[in-house]
C-alpha cells in the first residue's frame, strides 16, 4: 500500500473510501453493448483507473461473475499497487469444506496479488461455515478486512456475533441503497452499522442508469429497455435533482451520488470512463443539507417508483442461516 492510500485510513487502520468504483460492467464488447448499450475498451478503463488514483478514490469493487467472468481479470490487469481491491465470495450451492479458500486462491491469481484488501461474503448462505474459512484467511494475512453483502439486519447481527467470537471486526455491510430504495435505512440496518462502527457501502446508487436522465438518440440496451417505463415516471424527481444540483455545481447523476455520501454511506458507482470517475469524486466532495436531503426523498417517494433492489438476491438465499 502506498503513501496516498495510507491517508485513506482511520486511526485504527480501517480503510475509509469516500466512494468506490464498481466494475460490474467491465467486460468484453458483446457484454458491454448488450447490457450497457456501449462498449468501452480496456484502454479507456485503464485511463479511468489512473484518474481514480489522481482524484483520490482508487477503490475498485468486483466479483467473479462481473462482466460475465471478464471483469475480475480486467481489474487484475489494470489496477496497480496504488489501488484497493474489494472482491467477494458468492456462496450458491450446498456448502463444501474449502470452497472459499479454493475460490479465493483463484481470485489472487486474477489480481496478481498475495492478499485482498476487502473480501465480502456475497450472500447469507452457510454463513458460519463460509465466514470461518474467511477468518482463517484473515489470520493468515490474506484478507485484510471482512465484509458481508446482501444481509438483512438479523443476518448482520448473526454474522457479527460469529466474527466477535473470533475476535475479528466486521468491516462493512455492502447492500443495495439509493435515493429510490432506502429499505435498509427504514429497517434500522444502516443505524446499526453506524452504532457499531461498521462501514455501509451502497451498491447501484444510480439504479443501474435509472437515475441518469435519458439522452436523445440513446443507444438501446437490456438495462435501458427494462427501465424505460420507470424512467418516464422519474421526470419530476430529475427536476428536483437538477435544481438542487445547480446550487452545488453537480449534474443530476452526481446528486444521486452526493445524496448517498451525505447520508454517511459509501457510494459504489459503476464507472467505466475517466469522466465518470472525475464526476464521482467531485460529487462526494460536496455535501447536501438536511433540507436538500428531505426535498430529494420527498420527490423520490412522490414518483411511486418501486425498485426490486434490496430484495433482488433473496431468491438465492437459503432459509437455514
Ligand atoms: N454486492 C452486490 O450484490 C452488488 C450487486 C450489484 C452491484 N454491485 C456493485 O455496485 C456497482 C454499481 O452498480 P452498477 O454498476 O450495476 O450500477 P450503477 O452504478 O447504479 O449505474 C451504472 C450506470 O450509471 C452510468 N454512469 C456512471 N457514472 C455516470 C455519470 N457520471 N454520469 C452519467 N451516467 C453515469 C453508467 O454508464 P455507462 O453505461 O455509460 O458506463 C451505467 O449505465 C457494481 O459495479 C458493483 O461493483 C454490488
Amino acid at each position: 500500500m502506498n503513501g496516498t492510500l495510507k491517508t485513506m485510513k482511520s486511526e485504527d487502520g480501517a480503510l475509509l473510501p469516500k466512494a468506490v468504483i464498481g466494475t460490474n460492467a467491465w467486460g468484453d464488447a458483446l457484454y458491454g453493448k448488450m447490457v450497457r448499450g456501449s462498449y468501452v475498451t480496456e484502454g479507456v478503463m485503464h485511463e479511468a483507473v489512473k484518474t481514480s488514483v489522481r482524484v483520490g478514490i482508487p477503490f475498485f469493487d468486483t466479483a467473479r461473475d462481473y462482466g460475465l467472468g471478464k471483469g475480475q481479470p480486467i481489474v487484475g490487469r489494470l489496477c496497480g499497487e496504488d489501488t484497493v481491491i474489494s472482491a467477494k465470495y458468492t456462496p450458491m450451492g450446498k456448502y463444501k469444506q474449502g470452497q472459499v479458500r479454493a475460490s479465493f486462491e483463484k481470485d489472487l491469481l486474477d489480481f496478481g496479488r498475495s492478499y485482498i484488501d476487502i473480501y465480502w461474503l456475497h450472500l447469507p448462505n452457510a454463513t458460519k461455515e463460509n465466514l470461518t474459512e474467511m477468518t482463517d484467511l484473515y489470520r493468515e494475512g490474506k484478507i485484510k478486512n471482512i465484509g458481508i453483502s446482501n444481509f438483512n439486519l438479523k443476518e448482520c447481527k448473526q454474522a457479527k456475533a460469529i466474527l466477535d467470537q473470533e475476535g475479528i471486526p466486521l468491516y462493512g455491510v455492502q447492500n443495495h441503497y439509493s435515493l429510490l430504495d432506502r429499505k435498509w435505512e427504514k429497517d434500522g440496518l444502516t443505524a446499526w452499522c453506524k452504532e457499531n462502527g461498521i462501514s455501509f457501502w451502497a451498491w447501484a446508487v444510480l439504479e443501474e442508469g435509472m437515475l441518469v436522465p435519458p439522452k436523445k438518440n440513446e443507444k438501446k440496451s437490456i438495462m435501458k429497455l427494462m427501465f424505460a417505463r420507470k424512467r418516464r415516471k422519474l421526470y419530476p424527481l430529475y427536476k428536483t435533482m437538477q435544481e438542487i444540483g445547480r446550487k452545488h455545481h453537480l449534474k443530476i447523476p452526481q446528486v444521486a451520488m452526493c445524496y448517498v455520501s451525505s447520508k454517511g454511506f459509501v457510494p459504489i458507482c459503476g464507472c467505466r470512463k475517466p469522466y465518470q470517475v472525475e464526476e464521482l469524486a467531485a460529487a462526494v466532495n460536496e455535501s447536501l443539507s438536511d433540507e436538500e436531503i428531505r426535498l430529494l426523498e420527498d420527490a423520490a417517494d412522490a414518483t411511486g417508483v418501486k425498485i426490486l433492489g434490496a430484495d433482488m438476491f433473496r431468491f438465492a438465499v437459503k432459509k437455514k442461516f
